[in-house]
């Protein structure tokens, strides 16, 4: 078959990355009769110095049209970088949260799975990682905070800042679909994050979500608190399987979630609409620290990679062998720095492209 992807780069570590994605993308399709064709779009910082704008809407068009989107990352150091002098809709993080938006992008996944060969840069305590963990955090990435009404202004004398979470009934309901279809093809169990005993949009997240169970019944259901979710986390992390959430406490427990991996380095994310179509990223960002260095750890990329061939192209064997020739690398001892323990040789960037390439079969 023939694909077309639209591959933003980005800004930082995220030309690197992507790079190696891509080529691991070219290796499957030649060992399993595939192309995809690449047409590089910009976002982010890079698309400001060119256009003065961190998304075009000609960016979104192509994008629009393709088969699926590959994601790198974008943004700069936030102290430091020009980007951040600008007004807040100008700045990197506004293209990504333009396209989520355009695209309707509303179902973020980011599996957190702890490698067995990874459980020394877990840092969690060694009989927590004993037990590993394995959980796909479901985030809805088009409402909430993020999207609602903000303004900062002087009210009676006094400046104000505002912004609005609202989310409505529908906007629930096809995410918790989405989030128990997720756990029909995993362990089947379900736990809703929220604060319910705080805010009126967690006492709807509930009841909607309590309704799409019913549907459900293999599925074994739970709520929790956000804040005793933020604990759980690093207690008793093999406790969940799909974690259901909106968007601003996804946005906190993935990064949560991510690093008791043992590096952010590792995971992979999809972002998907209501049909196949979704945006494969790296959960880590843009890491302007070490940009260029051809130091960072691709893995994150090229196993979002793997979830676009098996999420929006339903290519389950292709992304096998990509999980697998990561797994081998794993296996392998092969460590990028963010991963090695003192003294562990290390590879660079491109290189562990080549031997996750050399691993697939
Ligand atoms: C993420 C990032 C973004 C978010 C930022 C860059 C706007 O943290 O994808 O988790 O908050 O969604
Ligand atoms: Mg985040």
């Amino acid at each position: 078959m023939n694909y077309n992807l639209a591959v933003i780069k980005g800004d930082g570590i995220g030309p690197e990355i992507v790079t190696v994605a891509m080529r691991v993308l070219d290796k499957v399709g030649e060992v399993y009769g595939h192309t995809f064709n690449y047409n590089e779009i910009l976002m982010g910082g890079c698309s400001i110095d060119k256009y003065g704008d961190p998304l075009t809407d000609e960016a979104i068009e192509i994008a629009k049209s393709s088969d699926a989107v590959l994601l790198g990352s974008i943004g700069g150091n936030t102290a430091t970088s020009p980007w951040y002098k600008l007004p807040p809709e100008k700045r990197p993080e506004a293209g990504l949260l333009k396209i989520r938006k355009s695209l309707g992008l509303f179902a973020n996944l980011r599996p957190a799975y702890l490698y067995p060969e990874l459980k020394d840069a877990c840092p969690l305590k060694a009989e927590v990682a004993e037990r590993g963990f394995d959980m796909m955090m479901m985030r809805e990435l088009t409402g909430g905070l993020y999207f609602g009404e903000r303004y900062t202004k002087e009210i009676d004398g006094v400046m104000t800042a505002v912004d609005t979470l609202t989310y409505n009934e529908n906007e629930i309901r096809r995410i918790a679909i989405k989030g128990f279809d997720i756990a029909m093809k995993r362990r089947k169990k379900v736990t809703l994050i929220d604060k319910a005993n705080v805010l009126d949009s967690s006492r709807l997240w509930r009841k909607v979500t309590e309704e799409v169970a019913k549907d459900y019944p293999e599925v074994e259901y739970g709520v929790m608190l956000v804040d005793n979710a933020a604990m759980q986390l690093v207690k008793d992390p093999a406790q969940f399987d799909v974690v259901l959430t909106e968007n601003m406490f996804g946005d906190i427990l993935s990064d949560e979630a991510s690093q008791i991996t043992g590096s952010i380095g590792m995971l992979p994310s999809a972002s998907l609409n209501e049909t196949k179509f979704g945006m494969y990223e790296p959960s880590g960002g843009s890491a302007p620290d070490i940009a260029g260095k051809n130091i960072a750890n691709p893995i994150a990329t090229v196993l979002s990679a793997a979830m676009m061939l098996r999420y929006s192209f339903d290519l389950d064997k292709e992304a096998d062998a990509i999980e697998n020739a990561v797994k081998k690398v794993l296996a392998d001892g092969i460590r990028t720095i963010d991963i090695a323990k003192p003294g562990e040789p290390q590879v660079k960037c491109d290189e562990m492209g080549d031997l996750i390439i050399e691993r697939i079969k």
